[in-house]
């Protein structure tokens, strides 16, 4: 059939198709080569159209569409119950492990779609890690803290190096090498914290999703790990919910703010949304007028 012969939805689907790459046996589309001319920053890795999220008879996000570049910084700003947490769950399908969680819309990772029914979460969230509020190591070594999720990938080759890799990018390597056979939960909150970025990054993700990260960490373990986060972007896209706008403005590229009701007001480059928002709701925010 030629162009000219199929109806105008016919001709969109097409489109769709061709625009959209080919996944593989798990449902996801692997990282491409970077011989393209265009940077990683022009890159869109994550794109959400017109998604919403329901908990029960509950909306909680409301058909939020955001670009969400590769190998930056994307910061979520809001004030509390806005749906930060929700929306960052959605990216990595963490709502799913919620009974009453509904998504409706639609989450594209490299182009393809993450709710498709042939995508594995499984191996999703392998590509897109988690770091939560409080530091949650597990009550093991500090060795099998970093090795938990290659083992649980069967990636029994170069365990060594690998743990030894990821706590240096972790920024802990230093701190903890004479050490590893210890238990995680004897470190500090803050070494806990960066353990747990260590083993979230060993079985080599391309996201980082971190809610709140440094929240419950001191002045001095919160600047290690926002030093960290802008290392880290250098390999890595990271997604970061904070309620700290200092830390949005100071390691973010991008800022998306929510507000009640679960709406996205407004996304765009960090400096943009602090020094001219275009909404007047942005601005009484983060001048801190309400929230
Ligand atoms: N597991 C859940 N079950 C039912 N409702 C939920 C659940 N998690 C979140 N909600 C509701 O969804 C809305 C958004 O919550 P969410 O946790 O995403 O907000 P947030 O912006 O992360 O808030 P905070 O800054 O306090 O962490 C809130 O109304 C909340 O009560
Ligand atoms: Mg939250």
């Amino acid at each position: 059939m030629t162009q000219d012969t199929m109806t105008s939805s016919e001709a969109e689907q097409t489109d769709d198709q061709q625009t959209r790459p080919t996944p593989g046996a798990d449902g996801l589309v692997d990282r491409a080569d970077d011989s393209e001319s265009e940077t990683a920053a022009d890159r869109t890795l994550i794109e959400a159209r017109d998604l919403d999220v329901y908990y029960g008879d509950d909306q909680a996000l409301q058909g939020i569409d955001m670009e969400i570049p590769e190998k930056q910084v994307t910061a979520l700003i809001g004030p509390s119950g806005c749906g930060k947490s929700t929306f960052l769950r959605s990216i990595n399908r963490m709502n799913d492990l919620i009974d009453i969680a509904r998504v409706d819309g639609d989450l594209y990772f490299r182009g393809k779609n993450v709710y498709d029914d042939d995508v594995d979460p499984v191996a999703l969230r392998r590509k897109i890690g988690m770091v939560f509020q409080s530091p949650n190591p597990f009550p093991k070594s500090i060795y099998d803290n970093v090795a938990y999720g290659l083992k649980v990938q069967g990636k029994d080759d170069d365990v060594d190096e690998k743990v030894h890799t990821a706590l240096e990018r972790a920024a802990l390597l230093d701190e903890v090498e004479d050490q590893l056979d210890s238990s995680g939960l004897d470190l500090s909150g803050g070494q806990q914290q960066r353990l747990c970025i260590a083993r979230a990054i060993a079985p080599d993700p391309e996201v980082i999703l971190m809610d709140e990260p440094a929240s419950a960490l001191d002045p001095v373990a919160t600047s290690k790990i926002e030093d960290l986060i802008e290392d880290l972007a250098q390999e890595y896209t990271v997604v970061i919910v904070t309620h700290n706008m200092q830390q949005a403005a100071r390691i973010s590229d991008k800022t998306a703010v929510f507000l009640t009701g679960g709406e996205l007001v407004e996304f765009d480059d960090t400096n943009k949304i602090f020094e001219n928002p275009e909404s007047d709701r942005v601005e009484d925010y983060i001048t801190g007028k309400f929230g």
